[in-house]
Parts: C-alpha cells; sequence; structure tokens
C-alpha cells in the first residue's frame, strides 16, 4: 500500500486506518467493482451526479457528490462510458495529481479518433491516468480471479500511478501486465472487441478443405455411382463420406502446422541469418500453429468416433453377412492381416500422440513445462505423429494407386491428395536433419551469421 499512500495527496477525512477507493459511476461495472474492492479489505465511495437517488450500490460502500467523492480518494476509478466524460473537465483541479484508471470500452474499433484514456487524459492534464480492468467484464470483477480471466493488462505514462494500480489489482487477486505508456491505450481497448483473431485464418482453412473434399468425394462417390451403374448409395453421404472427410481435412491441417517451421528454416540457410525478420504471411502462418493443431485434432476426434460405429451400421452388417461365406472358403490371407493390423495401430498411435500435442498445448499445462520439455513434446513428438498419421493413410492405400479402377473419371482418390502436404513436411524434415544441414542450421540458431563475400 506505500504507493497509494504516497500519491494520496487528499487522503480523506472518513478514511481512518483502512484505504479508501473512489468509483465514479453506479453501473453493471461500479457496482461489481465496488464489490470486490470491499470484499478485499478495500473503503469505497461512489461519487454519483444523484447520490441521494443512484439505485442500489454494494452494501458498506457510501455515495457523494463527484466532487465530495474526488476529494476523499487519492484513486478514482472512472467507471462511466466515454459520452459522458464531459464533467470531468470542471473536476479537473479536484482529480490534479489524482490516479485515475480508465476502464472504459468501445463498441467498436476506431470509433473515436483517440483512445479513451487519452482523451480523459487531455480533459483532466494534472491527474495521472492509468488504463486498466477493461478486459475484465462485470462478471468476472464479481466472481473474482478463481472462476474467470485473472489477467488485468494496464497502461499509463506515471510508473507511480501504475503501481498503485498494480498494487489493487494483485490485492484483488489478478496477476498485472504492464503494456507501457498511455499510447498503448487503444490496443487495450481493442482487446475486448477481438473475436478470435487468431482463430480466423485456421477455421476458415478448415471449412475450404472440408468444403472442397465433400464435394471432390462426392462428385467421385455418390454422383459417379449414380451416373454410370444408376445405383442411389447417396445414404453413404452421412458416415462414409464424413469419415473420408474428417480424417483428410485433420492429416492436411497437421502437417500445415509443421510446413511453416520446415520453410523457415530453409529461408535461415539461404539467408545464413537468424536475425533476418520472416516474410509477414509466415510470421502469421507460424503465430496460428496452434488454433491449426487444435482444430485438426478435432477433426482426428470425428475420425475416430466415426471409425467405432463402423460394426455397427446396418450397411456394414449387411456386407459383412453377404461376404462371410465367400471369405470363408478362402485362404487367411497373411499380408492383408499386417496390412490391416498395422495400419490401425499407426492411426492409434498416430492418434494418442495427437491428443498428447493437444493437451500440452493448453496453457495451464504447457505452463508447467520447461521450454525443452514443450518443444520436445510439440517439435520432435509433433513430427512423430504426423510420421505415424500418414503412414496410417499411406497403409490404408496400400497397393490403391496402382488400380485403374480407383480413379475414377481420371480423378484420384482422396486420401492420394491428403497424402501431398505431409509427404512434403516429411521429406523435407528428413532433408533438414541430414547431418552437414543440421549442423549449419544450429549454428545459425546459435546466432551465427554468414558473411557474404566483398
Ligand atoms: C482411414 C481407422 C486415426 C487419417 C481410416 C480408416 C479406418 C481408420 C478404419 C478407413 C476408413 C474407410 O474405410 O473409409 C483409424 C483408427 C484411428 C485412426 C482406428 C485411431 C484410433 C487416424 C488419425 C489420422 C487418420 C489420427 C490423421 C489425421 C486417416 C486417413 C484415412 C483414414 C487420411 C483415409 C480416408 C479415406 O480417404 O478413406 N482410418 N484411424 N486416422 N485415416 Fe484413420
Amino acid at each position: 500500500m506505500k504507493k497509494t499512500q504516497h500519491l494520496n495527496l487528499h487522503q480523506s477525512k472518513l478514511n481512518t486506518h483502512e484505504f479508501l477507493l473512489c468509483i465514479f459511476g453506479t453501473g453493471d461495472l461500479g457496482r461489481s467493482l465496488g464489490q470486490r474492492l470491499l470484499q478485499s479489505g478495500y473503503k469505497v465511495v461512489y461519487g454519483s451526479r444523484r447520490p441521494h437517488s443512484c439505485g442500489p450500490v454494494p452494501q458498506g460502500a457510501q455515495v457523494m457528490s463527484h466532487t465530495a467523492a474526488a476529494q476523499s480518494a487519492s484513486v478514482v476509478f472512472i467507471c462511466i462510458q466515454r459520452e459522458h466524460y464531459g464533467f470531468l473537465e470542471q473536476l479537473a483541479p479536484q482529480l490534479k495529481r489524482k490516479v485515475l484508471v480508465d476502464v472504459s470500452n468501445n463498441l467498436r474499433k476506431n470509433l473515436y479518433p483517440e483512445a479513451n484514456a487519452e482523451y480523459l487524459q487531455r480533459l483532466t492534464p494534472e491527474a495521472y491516468v492509468v488504463k486498466a480492468f477493461n478486459t475484465l467484464s462485470a462478471w468476472a470483477l464479481q466472481n473474482g480471479p478463481s472462476d474467470s480471466n485473472r489477467q488485468v493488462y494496464l497502461c499509463g505514462n506515471s510508473t507511480e500511478a501504475k503501481e498503485a494500480v498494480t498494487e489493487i489489482a494483485t490485492r484483488l487477486g489478478f496477476s498485472v501486465q504492464d503494456r507501457g505508456s498511455l499510447s498503448a491505450a487503444r490496443e487495450l481497448e481493442d482487446f475486448p472487441l477481438q473475436l478470435f483473431p487468431l482463430w480466423r485464418l485456421p477455421l476458415r482453412l478448415a471449412f475450404g478443405l472440408t468444403a472442397f473434399f465433400f464435394f471432390y468425394l462426392l462428385t467421385r462417390d455418390v454422383i459417379y455411382t449414380y451416373a454410370t451403374q444408376k445405383k442411389d448409395i447417396s445414404f453413404r453421404i452421412m458416415v462414409s463420406l464424413a469419415n473420408k472427410v474428417f480424417p483428410i481435412v485433420s492429416l492436411i491441417m497437421l502437417a500445415l502446422c509443421y510446413l511453416p517451421g520446415v520453410i523457415a528454416a530453409v529461408f535461415q540457410l539461404y539467408r545464413g541469418t537468424k536475425y533476418r525478420r520472416f516474410p509477414d504471411w509466415l510470421d502469421r502462418w507460424m503465430l496460428c500453429r496452434k488454433q491449426l493443431g487444435l482444430l485438426a485434432l478435432a477433426f482426428a476426434f470425428l475420425h475416430v468416433l466415426y471409425t467405432l460405429i463402423i460394426p455397427i451400421r446396418y450397411y456394414v452388417r449387411y456386407k459383412i453377412a453377404a461376404s462371410t461365406i465367400a471369405k470363408v472358403k478362402q485362404p487367411h490371407n497373411t499380408t492383408i492381416a499386417w496390412r490391416s493390423d498395422s495400419y490401425y495401430s499407426m492411426g492409434i498411435l498416430g492418434f494418442g500422440l495427437y491428443v498428447l500435442l493437444g493437451i500440452t498445448s493448453l496453457p495451464s499445462v504447457s505452463n508447467a513445462l520447461s521450454w525443452r520439455e514443450f518443444s520436445f513434446i510439440q517439435s520432435k513428438l509433433g513430427y512423430l505423429t504426423l510420421f505415424f498419421c500418414t503412414f496410417h493413410t499411406y497403409l490404408y492405400g496400400w497397393d490403391m494407386f496402382l488400380r485403374s479402377s480407383y480413379y475414377k473419371w481420371y480423378t484420384p482418390p482422396g486420401y492420394m491428395l491428403s497424402l501431398l502436404v505431409p509427404s512434403v513436411v516429411l521429406v523435407l524434415k528428413l532433408l533438414l536433419l541430414l547431418p552437414c544441414v543440421d549442423r549449419s542450421l544450429t549454428r545459425i540458431r546459435q546466432g551465427w551469421e554468414r558473411t557474404e563475400p566483398q
């Protein structure tokens, strides 16, 4: 509490031994914040235009006029909308040398030429404005950090003021991240308006790949059969087709998680340095690898669930019954047994590691790992996962690629297309693991730079 005391030039007459904080605004956010502050041992006074008819405030808090409330405390939380900031200009003398915490947000980005906190600073030039708490909802404030987001971002021009707010946030149980000076306020105000920014590209990709493979396989399987044999097998859309589309998309997306890393390594080798920036598209791609991987895992889950129901499907039971007698008459084929057992086994191993990758990408788990452990799992085990899943698909295909009957309307089966990206990634990775290449890459990553001949 040292810093709060230090800044507190107008310590209240009401405030005897505990700390008094002031809140302007008795809306949802103001009330939730007041309640948390009271629960954490602070005294709270609300500043209101109509102190006698401002509606309910948390028990234990007092309500005064803006002027009286501002004079009573050294830290004032501004929990009102920016459109109503105007009156603060008249209060500027009372707010001189006070810490003003701007918790406001806007309805959309770039609504105003300057951030709300910068506007507040302009209205009250001699106050210390700190932008904070705006990424927390009233719900999060009321229930405390155990039930929601723990992070409070703040920024401001005065180090002392930021320290005072940090102290309060820490006492409320939040962890604080300082984002610098007040010029970062706009970035902080844009945070709550973001809608899954890192998920956008992976979601679009997943949607695009799913749509493409759905129509590709629909044409090859259902429409082809109808056109050439006049047979309606459209019921296969529900399970058989889905159980092709999902694993295909999953495999391609898993490979796309590892492709940017390989491309980045090629860039570094080619440039002979790690100090030059990657192109923007590669940066953006690398940033959303986790989201790509989690979506790929979701598709793999669907594939496994669809595979589990194969034996109970009416169509499959019917086919099995029809072919059992014919099979009994045939000698047991060890090659087929090897092939099917191997591809199942590869699928299961791949899926097991896939789940491990997904679990270790969760912040609560990854925070408990050292950087070496995390990179071992995400990189080495990640490539092993890709290898198992790719091998599973190669074994599934077996000698299908040799039989012309599988190239309906001259198009290759879906699984062959799904193998393109993973095969390229695995081959490039193998090349990067060659001792001479690996040695150069390790040196570059340790800071060595190739000097160009003058
Ligand atoms: C195909 C089983 C995990 C990728 C298949 C098929 C089965 C199967 C039975 C043939 C489906 C059909 O007849 O249409 C399993 C089992 C797994 C597993 C039991 C683990 C428990 C995975 C994983 C991937 C994957 C993790 C990687 C993303 C594929 C692909 C195909 C396939 C690409 C070919 C789809 C097609 O074009 O027909 N798998 N799988 N599988 N699986 Fe898996």
